[in-house]
């Protein structure tokens, strides 16, 4: 088939989506069409979307988590351009400028002993990594996870991820991963034996429905893990780089993993990166005596890096930490407004900074509003683990004006999806 350019919208838009349903995956293409997605993204600049057939959308999706600047911040933008007419990929003999600098940044702005980072491309790649390393640091082989937890969909990522739908069709997976319940330390104290190479947990769960912990949770898993000489892993891919309105969300409860894992953001919206930081003793164990003992071929390739180094330095110079709290702060209380409006429909609002979930007493409800939501020109999206959660994740650069027409768009969505299921209902 030939590319559908120069062609009337309409007819391209039907052709992009007939690809997808020869091509790509039919029933990915039904959702997508069922969610009031019915078109093709041409162009997106901050929080704008644009689309082939002329609609303009705000995006409070935001990439999942990965649209933290915005889409083609300016500075990444360059960044990204610069090293493209040096050099996109490396040779992979010679060392490498952009990802020792940005190597060098992480090592400056993650907490605790964090120093080294191994990049790879993506957020379960980087779980991959970390869980590699917690069995060769330790010597042991079990991981503890949570329910509703998110860490990818690759074999090992996805034997960490709590969620049976998307595990049980491909066991036996890695073995000895124990889920217990998120927020719950205790849980955690009766499973963890002396066998236990690491604790894997999101600070606060994205997928799971944007779960925030009690202010003792995470510091209790340092202290258990510490006891029994179980690495803490603090998976940090959607909370990563100032979303919560810290620069990481592990900072709100004064905690530093032995091994943290970042994506999303840190490619600025325009790279895809991810990475495994690490402090120097997890280092020497696990690269120690082999240093080519984990490796990717594309990891930390210079665009990529360029990328990530230019987004770091944006999040700091625009102050993005303080803005996702304020603007996090408004669009927080907009919501909860709206809920004590429908207090049987909408269960509860909650979220830290920027990543904010409502949850609705019944997916169907959701599902109409993201969809009343799309109709009116707003992004949104359910969490991947709970899909009576819609989750609010827009660009940390959205400006108040934008956080208000999101709250009154899903105010009439949530209205018109009420009224829609009574008349269906009654
Ligand atoms: C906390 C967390 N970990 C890991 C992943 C997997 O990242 P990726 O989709 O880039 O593989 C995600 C993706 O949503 C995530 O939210």
């Amino acid at each position: 088939m030939s590319n559908p350019v120069n062609r009337d919208p309409e007819t391209l838009v039907d052709s992009v989506i007939e690809q997808y349903r020869e091509y790509v995956n039919p029933g990915l293409a039904s959702l997508m069409s069922f969610g009031g997605f019915d078109d093709v993204e041409e162009t997106a600049e901050g929080c704008l979307l644009r689309t082939v057939k002329g609609a303009e959308y705000l995006d409070f999706l935001g990439g999942y988590g990965v649209f933290s600047l915005g889409h083609r911040h300016p500075k990444v933008v360059e960044a990204v351009k610069r090293q493209l007419d040096r050099m996109p990929l490396s040779s992979r003999t010679f060392f490498s400028e952009p990802m020792a600098n940005l190597a060098a940044k992480l090592a400056q702005i993650t907490p605790g002993d964090l120093q080294y980072s191994f990049f790879c491309n993506s957020g379960a790649e980087a779980v991959e990594g970390a869980l590699k390393m917690a069995r060769i640091v330790t010597g042991r082989s079990r991981i503890i996870s949570t329910l509703g937890g998110y860490h990818g969909k690759t074999m090992g990522s996805l034997s960490a991820t709590g969620r049976e739908k998307y595990r049980e069709p491909f066991e036996p997976l890695v073995p000895g991963v124990t889920f217990v319940p998120y927020n719950d330390a205790e849980a955690v104290a009766q499973v963890l034996g002396d066998d236990v190479a690491a604790v894997i947990v999101e600070p606060v769960q994205g997928e799971g429905g944007i779960n925030c912990p009690s202010d003792d949770y995470l510091p209790a898993l340092r202290k258990l893990c510490n006891s029994h000489g179980a690495l803490l892993i603090l998976d940090e891919v959607q909370t990563g780089l100032a979303r919560t309105g810290a620069m990481f969300a592990c900072q709100h409860w004064g905690v530093s993993p032995d091994i943290m894992t970042l994506a999303k953001a840190l490619g600025g919206g325009v790279m895809p990166i991810g990475a495994v930081v690490g402090t120097p003793d997890i280092w020497q164990k696990t690269f120690g005596t082999n240093p080519l003992i984990h490796t990717s071929t594309f990891g930390g390739n210079p665009l990529a890096c360029a990328a990530g180094l230019a987004a770091v330095e944006a999040i700091e110079e625009e102050g993005l930490v303080e803005k996702a709290r304020l603007r996090g702060e408004q669009l927080l209380s907009g919501l909860k407004q709206v809920q004590s409006r429908y207090p049987e429909t909408l269960v509860e609002v909650r979220g830290m900074g920027l990543m904010i979930g409502v949850e609705f007493a019944v997916k169907e409800a959701a599902e109409l509003t993201i969809n009343g939501m799309s109709q009116r020109g707003v992004i949104a999206a359910y969490t991947l683990n709970n899909p009576n959660v819609i989750r609010l994740e827009p660009p940390l650069v959205v400006t108040e004006a934008q956080i208000d027409r999101a709250v009154t768009v899903f105010q009439e969505a949530v209205e018109m999806s009420v009224s829609l299921l009574a008349s269906l209902l009654g």
